[in-house]
């Protein structure tokens, strides 16, 4: 059985085309540090202009906004994206050469995209402005996935400021999580955060739906497995203990034993048989993850892609608020039939764009991303 939260009326999107303010992002107070202080507005500028004139992106700042939309999560840490720092707006585009071959469509790439364009939403909250969005504002430029600017000055929420400082431990947790359940409330706090966003997070529940999910995800290890390409990717994109790349995953990142501990889907092998994973694997004795769930879209399109990854982002954000951290599993998404039988054997609601399992964990392991000036165009 899979639970999905009731839809609600979402807060904070962003719309395709026409540009939006998002709100502040919602939800329960902490205590925090004060927002940076705002530049002052703008002057008005002189003739007619299609909509007001925006806050100058300030110079000072982005470092900090690029470096924090740059710490979202990407698929084998491939940080699919690029941005051009104008006067008034930062553009976000995606980088094709980055995308996998395995990602036909670019679903993964534009996932991930999607959650630097959350990170990059809320560094622009810290700043303390509402982000103004254009999602695909050029259609002859499929790439410019995004412009944003700085909107109405609105001091940040302690709840935002939280979120920001728990952006450096925020990680993909592939090693074994502490026993115990997840705080109370944190669950359907995140299903709020998908919805929020534009997704669905539903929650595999009951005796049939988690091993039906847990089947399929083997059946894709084992396709996988044997597909050149997939391991292609792989070695190009996980790093040996002591690189200095600044992209992939790596070797602390990824345990040697791709098997799986009890209650844990199959991971993926990052390790390929070559004993360079310097993770320790959850092993046997290892507690089974309290939760696992789906991230799901309404449709299957560019723009659906992008609200999956901007929900990824902040429910992941949120979620290490409390010290809980999840695994992603997104390799049975990209066996198209192995996607199709996930979303009917499971009877879930939506198309499914990443399956996640949660728990606690005390330890973090940041992985590297690129300097701001190579992530600029
Ligand atoms: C679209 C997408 C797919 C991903 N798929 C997997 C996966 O199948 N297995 C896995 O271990 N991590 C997966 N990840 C996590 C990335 O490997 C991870 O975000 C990246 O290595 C950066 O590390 P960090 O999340 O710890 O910052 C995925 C991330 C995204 C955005």
């Amino acid at each position: 059985m899979t639970e999905v939260a009731k839809p609600a009326q979402a807060t904070g999107t962003v719309s395709e085309k026409a540009a939006a303010q998002a709100a502040p992002l919602p939800d329960p107070p902490a205590t925090a540090a004060a927002a940076p202080p705002s530049p002052a507005p703008p002057a008005p500028a002189a003739g007619p202009r299609p909509r007001p004139a925006a806050t100058p992106i300030p110079v000072g700042q982005v470092e900090w906004l690029l470096a924090t939309a740059s710490r979202a999560p990407s698929i084998h840490n491939t940080q699919p994206w690029r941005f051009r720092v104008g006067e008034d707006a930062i553009e976000l585009h995606s980088d094709p050469d980055s995308r996998l071959r395995v990602d036909r469509g670019g679903r993964e790439m534009l996932i991930s995209c999607g959650a630097a364009l959350f990170g990059l939403r809320l560094a622009v909250r810290g700043l303390g402005y509402l982000p103004q969005v254009d999602l695909f504002p050029d259609e002859a430029r499929p790439d410019l996935i995004a412009r944003v600017m700085l909107g109405q000055a609105v001091a940040a929420t302690e709840r935002e400021q939280r979120m920001l400082a728990a952006v450096p431990h925020r990680h993909t947790h592939r090693g074994a999580f502490d026993q115990g359940e997840l705080p109370a409330g944190l669950l359907p706090g995140l299903q709020h955060d998908a919805l929020t966003e534009g997704a669905t997070l539903a929650v595999v529940g009951g005796p049939t739906a988690y091993p039906k999910l847990a089947a399929l995800v083997a059946d894709a290890a084992r396709v996988q497995a044997v597909n050149p390409i997939v391991r292609e990717e792989v070695l190009r994109w996980s790093r040996l203990a002591g690189s200095r790349a600044r992209d992939g995953v790596p070797a602390l990142a990824f345990p040697q034993a791709a098997e799986p501990g009890p209650g844990r889907l199959t991971p993926r092998d990052f390790d390929l048989g070559r004993h360079v994973g310097r993770l320790s694997a959850p092993g046997p004795a290892g507690p089974p993850p309290p939760a696992t769930a789906v991230l799901l879209t309404a449709g299957d399109s560019r723009a659906d892609w992008l609200h999956a990854g901007q929900a990824l982002y902040r429910l992941l954000i949120h979620a290490a608020t409390a010290w809980v951290f999840a695994s992603l599993h997104s390799q049975a998404l990209e066996v198209p039939l192995l996607r199709e039988l996930i979303q009917t054997r499971l009877a879930l609601p939506g198309h499914p764009q990443m399956l996640l399992q949660f728990g606690r964990a005390r330890t973090s392991l940041a992985t590297a991303r690129r300097s701001v000036p190579d992530s600029l165009i």
